[in-house]
Order: C-alpha cells, then sequence, then structure tokens
C-alpha cells in the first residue's frame, strides 16, 4: 500500500542543549536527520517526502539530501512557531496523498514493519498511530506529593510515525486551526474530530532524540545494527 509523509523538521532541539538543530547532529558520523530519510527513501511503497524545514537550515538541509543521495524528497516546506504549524504546511504541499504518515524527522529507528502496518491501519480505518506499553508505575504527583498511581495496563508512550487518510488529517488539522487548538501530536487533532484512532504497536527503539542521553542510546541502536 503506497503512502507519502510529512515529517517535520524545523524545530531547535532546545532540550539537546547543542549549539545547532539536534537534525543535524551526527550519529556515527551521519546527520540524524539522514538516518531518518534513509528508512523511508528505501521503502518501495514510499511515494515521495516533504520535510518542513526552517528558512535558514533549508539550503544545508538540502545539500545534505543530495550528498547522502537521498531520491524521493518532493519537496520543503516552510516550518511554523510550533511543531503542528510545521506539520499542516507540509500537508499542504502533499495534495496528492491518499494515505498519508507524520513522522518526526527526530525518530532514526522506526522500524519498516510498524509503518506497513501502520498504512495498511490508515488505509482501512483512517487513522493509526505508534505506540508502546508504558515499562514505568505512573504516578500523578502535585506540590510534591502523589495524588494517585495511574493503572499502566491502559496505559500508552505514543511515537509517530502517525498515518491517516489525507482528507481526514487535513480536515482535523484545518478545524485545529480554525478552533485555536494545539496539540502535541496529531492525533489529538483527529480524536477531537470523533473519528477513533487505532495503535499500532511500535518498538521502544523508535525513541525520538530528544535530550542528549538519546544520543548514547542512538549510537547503541546503531552499533547493535552492525553486529
Ligand atoms: N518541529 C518542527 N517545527 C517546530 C517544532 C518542532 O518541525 N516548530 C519538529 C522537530 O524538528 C522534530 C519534531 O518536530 O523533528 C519533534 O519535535 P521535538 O522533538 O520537540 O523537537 P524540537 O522542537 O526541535 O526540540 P525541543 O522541543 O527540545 O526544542
Ligand atoms: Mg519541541
Amino acid at each position: 500500500m503506497k503512502y507519502t509523509v510529512v515529517l517535520p523538521a524545523a524545530g531547535s532541539g532546545k532540550r539537546m542543549k547543542a549549539d545547532r538543530n539536534k537534525l543535524l547532529l551526527e550519529l556515527s558520523g551521519k546527520p540524524i536527520f539522514i538516518y531518518t530519510l534513509e528508512v523511508f527513501d528505501r521503502d518501495p511503497d514510499c511515494e515521495g517526502m516533504w520535510l518542513a524545514v526552517k528558512e535558514d537550515e533549508r539550503e544545508l538541509i538540502e545539500k545534505y539530501v543530495e550528498h547522502y543521495g537521498i531520491k524521493k524528497v518532493k519537496g520543503y516546506a516552510a516550518g511554523g512557531a510550533e511543531r503542528q504549524d510545521s506539520v499542516r504546511a507540509g500537508l499542504e504541499m502533499a495534495r496528492q496523498s491518499e494515505v498519508v504518515l507524520v513522522h518526526d524527522a527526530a525518530r532514526p529507528f522506526i522500524s519498516p514493519a510498524v509503518i506497513r502496518e501502520l498504512v495498511e491501519r490508515a488505509n482501512e480505518s483512517g487513522a493509526a498511530i505508534a505506540g508502546v506499553p508504558v515499562k514505568d508505575t505512573i504516578k500523578k504527583v502535585r506540590e510534591g506529593v502523589i495524588t494517585e498511581t495511574v493503572d499502566r495496563a491502559e496505559l500508552w508512550m505514543i511515537q509517530t510515525p502517525q498515518a491517516f487518510r489525507y482528507k481526514l488529517l487535513m480536515e482535523a488539522a484545518q478545524r485545529a486551526q480554525a478552533d485555536g487548538f494545539l496539540g502535541t501530536d496529531e492525533a489529538m487533532l483527529v480524536e477531537r474530530t470523533g473519528h477513533p484512532v487505532q495503535i499500532v504497536e511500535s518498538t521502544y527503539e523508535n525513541v525520538k532524540m530528544t535530550t542528549p542521553d538519546d544520543l548514547i542510546y542512538g549510537k547503541a541502536i546503531l552499533e547493535s545494527r552492525l553486529q
């Protein structure tokens, strides 16, 4: 089942505390976002990628894309102040898609099998997102004191890719913008329309490179894949 993918890449990576956008940092000599693009470039079902980038990084990102021989980048959208704005700009460019994936450029370790499952489920039901069951005990805390222990059995940590029928996501994104609603993922925008969103069990390796310790884990994942 064919699909296209929108990759938000226009953040600044504040929590990484680096001197530049974290996506440009290297893992074993290659920029983080290139690993992400390579997964989709190699997937025969992927028909094209749209990247949302900051205007002043576009040239550098394009150079890397060319240097690493990434073939399926169809265009660059202007990133916005919030991730949701960047995604919407990317979606506007991906208009001919039937099923669209949104995937953080900062998640280089996504599994091709999970992508396949997400695309199939989104095609059937409209919306499917990647996630993994929570491993730790989760508690709510107020002013330094536990107020509640939440039942872990129902809790999932949500990742990207998030896959949708294009029309469903675009309408949800437009509605969110009209309402001034800001979500932390695409599924939230679709959830508020009442359309059910399915979950596909992903892998714990599909971690987002967010804080400096994630780079250590990222390097370890790359090394384990060489063995
Ligand atoms: N992103 C984006 N546009 C924004 C903010 C984020 O395209 N205005 C992208 C990031 O580049 C990243 C993905 O969305 O690929 C996930 O966001 P996050 O991990 O929060 O990245 P940053 O916002 O860059 O990091 P931080 O929140 O630590 O500043
Ligand atoms: Mg952010």
